[in-house]
Parts: C-alpha cells; structure tokens; sequence
C-alpha cells in the first residue's frame, strides 16, 4: 500500500540527508589533510605538467573511509521498525549489508597497501579475490543460487536454465577482480579515474531507481543504500582531481570504486547489468591484453607523454625489436595493425615503435594532441554514451535474449 511504499522509504531520505553530510564533510577534510601524506611520503609527481611538485597521493583512503563511517552510522537505519518493535528481525538482509561492509572495508585496507608498499601485478589479481571471499561466503548462506537463466537463441542447446554451480562462485570472485582493476588501468590523467567511477554510480543509481517499481525492489533499494554516500564521497574528490589536480586518488580509490559496484551487483543480483556500464573498460582491457600479459613490452607507466611546448598530451609509446615477439604477441599485433587500431613504426633492422595500448592513447592517435582537461572530458563523454548504449541493451534489446 502507499503507507508502506512511504515508510519503506525513509531509509532512503535519511541516506541521502548523511550522503549531503558526507559530501561536506569530505571537502572540509581533503585540503586539511593532504599535507599529512606528503609528509608520510605518500606522492607522485603530475607526469603531465611543467612543474614537478609533490602532489598527495591515495586521498582514496579519506573519502573511502568517510564513506564507511556514513555506512557504519547508517546501519541500524532500515532495521530501526523490527528494533523497536522486536518482530521477527530479517538476520539475512543484515547479514548481507555487513559482509558487503567487510569486502569493501577489506579492499579499502588492501588498496592502501598497494599504494604504500607499490605491489606487483600479481598481487593486484589476488587482492581484490580475498576481498569478495566474505561476500561470497554470504552469498552462498542467503541465496545459493547459481542457477542462470540462458538467453533465448541458446536454449535450444543448453535448455531454459542452467546450474552454473560452483562456476557461479569463479564468476563472481573475477567480477571483483575486473571491476577493481579495469578502472585502474584506464588511468593517469587528471581526474579520470574518479570521473569513470561517477559515471558508472550514476548509472548504478539511475537503474536502481528504475527498478525500485519492480518486484526486486529490496535489492535496489539496498544498492541505493550504498550507491548514495559512494557518489557523494567521490564528487567532494572529483573537486579536488579535476585538472589541474590538487590530489590523486590512487589505487585505494580504484579498488573501493570497483568493489562497491562489484558488491551491490553481487547481492543485488544484477551483476550483468553492472558489467555493461564498464563498456570502456572492458574495450580498453582487450586493448591492452598483449601488454597486460606481456606479449608485448610494457613499461611502467602507460599514461600519454606530454609535450612541454605546445601544453598538450601525444601518445606514449613503448618499443621492442620485432623478432623478440613470440607467436602470440605477432600475431595480436598483426590483427591490430590490420583494423588500423594502433600506430606502428618499424625501421629496417626490425626495431618497432608501438603506441602504448590504452583506450588514452588510442583517442590521441586519432584526434592529434590534445590538452589534459579536453582529453578527460572526451573519455568522460564516451563513458556516458557507453551507459546510454548500456540502458538500450539492458531494457528495449533485452527481450531479445530474455523474455522480459
Ligand atoms: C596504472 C597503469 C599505468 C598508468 C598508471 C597511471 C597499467 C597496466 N597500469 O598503473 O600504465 O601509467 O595507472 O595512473 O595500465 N599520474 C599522473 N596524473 C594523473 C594520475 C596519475 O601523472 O592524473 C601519475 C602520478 O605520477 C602518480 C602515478 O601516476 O603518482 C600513479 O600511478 P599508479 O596508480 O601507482 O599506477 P598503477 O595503478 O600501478
Ligand atoms: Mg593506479
């Protein structure tokens, strides 16, 4: 009835009043606090400006633990009816907000070791799979299901549905692998990273809001529970990294952003919907496969070069004497050349000259130079027609594949 529908969400005002808190909260703290991390030797240098001065680095950590603490305080919200009124407390739905509390907690903390202590790219696959193994553990006791339902033009092999068993479990682990690091290697300039992350909680948020009219109402209210302080946290620190940047952001960041989507996808069960909002990171992950699993060289840093006289960002490039390629690698960049996808300079002896394989990179090759902010802003862009694309596929396309 309307009296429920309205009580059910007060919940929900009261996080967006904490979010509205969070926010302030956040932009009062940054600029008091970023000297305390260059002081801790937490800093990087803008590889993209004139002036090489000591910019903080892992301000992730700040606004990811303002996020918590609103989390933390907001928790006995939605549950105060059954509190006060002793009825029969739903021990499940509080189990689920605490271990998504734990994952994104746990990958906060192993993020900012990753900052700290500059891990190798191994670890950067193992943490964020520790990190969901709480939520997993939950999601096994309170739902269990592994079963999908197949998409229509596959039934005809594999029937209606399918029991995913313990696959369902791998799915899930490397979702949180992909989204922690997708978004951290489509980096390294002034406010991308939490430019992306915003776009995507938007999306998040904006189908949530949809689906607050469905019949899985709970879990989208639940996701806007977390979605709220995310985007306000991480607007007070776009403010902050946007060109030119006063912070970076850091691994920590990238970790907590694409744990909590991961998180609200998993126990929302709307993980599929979430993976179509990383549109551009997915294509900038295949773009970069062969650097990734080195098939081809990749240095440290894959960020645009910038060119101090005209002020503007050209491609980085890596090099390698074609002979050392393995099948493999030959046979990648073969493919790329051939769909014109990068720029290839060889001289006589076979020594190649390569763009760096990003997403950045690929843009530059394509526009010319291009000034820092006009570059985020286009990436930007991409990432929101990528989520139009994604509402298109996810509601008109759907019944395609589902009956919806
Ligand atoms: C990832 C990328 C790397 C990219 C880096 C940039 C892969 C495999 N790794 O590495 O290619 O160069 O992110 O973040 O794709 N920085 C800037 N301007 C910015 C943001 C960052 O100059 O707007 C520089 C700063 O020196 C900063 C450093 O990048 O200290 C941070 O790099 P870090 O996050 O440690 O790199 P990775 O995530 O390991
Ligand atoms: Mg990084």
């Amino acid at each position: 009835t309307q009296d429920e529908m309205l009580k059910s969400s007060i919940p929900m005002y009261v996080n967006a009043v904490m979010s509205v808190c969070a926010f302030g909260l956040t932009v009062h703290l940054i600029p008091r606090i970023k000297s305390m991390f260059v002081q801790a030797n937490l800093y990087g240098v803008d590889m993209s400006k004139r002036c090489s001065e000591k910019i903080p680095e892992a301000i992730g950590v700040v606004t990811g633990c303002v996020f918590l603490i609103t989390m933390f305080l907001f928790i006995p919200i939605p549950f105060t009816d059954c509190l006060f009124r002793n009825i029969n407390f739903p021990h499940n739905e509080f189990v689920d907000f605490l271990a998504a509390l734990l994952s994104i907690c746990c990958m906060l903390l192993l993020g900012f070791a990753d900052d700290v202590l500059d891990l190798r790219w191994r670890h950067k696959l193992l943490l964020p799979t520790i990190a969901s193994l709480p939520l997993l553990m939950v999601y096994y006791v309170n739902f269990n299901s592994t079963i999908i339902i197949v998409p229509k033009p596959l039934r005809s092999w594999f029937g209606f549905s399918l029991d995913l068993w313990i696959f369902y479990y791998v799915y899930m682990g490397m979702l949180a692998v992909f989204c922690t690091n997708a978004i951290n290697i489509l980096a390294g300039i002034n406010g991308l990273e939490v430019g992306q992350s915003l776009i995507i909680a938007t999306s998040i948020l904006i189908f949530n809001i949809i689906e607050l009219f469905g019949s899985q109402w709970k879990a989208h209210q639940f996701s806007i529970y977390f979605i709220l302080p995310y985007i306000a946290t991480s607007l007070a620190l776009f403010k902050f990294n946007w060109y030119p940047s006063q912070v970076f952001v850091g691994d920590t960041f990238c970790y907590l952003s694409g744990m909590t989507f991961a998180v609200v996808g998993i126990i929302g069960r709307f993980s599929k919907t979430t993976l179509l909002f990383f549109i551009p990171q997915i294509i900038n992950f295949l773009y970069s496969i062969p650097q990734l699993f080195h098939l081809v060289s990749c240095p440290r840093h894959r960020l645009p070069k910038y060119n101090e006289k005209i002020d503007k960002l050209e491609p980085s490039r890596t090099v390698f004497y074609k002979s050392d390629l393995g099948t493999l690698g030959k046979l990648s960049m073969w493919i790329f050349r051939k769909c014109k996808l990068i720029k290839w300079e060889e001289d006589s002896e076979g020594f190649v000259t390569c763009n760096n394989l990003t997403l950045i990179n690929f843009i530059l090759i394509k526009t010319g130079p291009l000034r820092e902010p006009k570059l985020t802003s286009i990436l930007l862009i991409i990432q929101i027609i990528s989520s139009i694309l994604a509402f298109v596929i996810r509601y008109p396309l759907a019944s395609i594949f589902y009956d919806v």
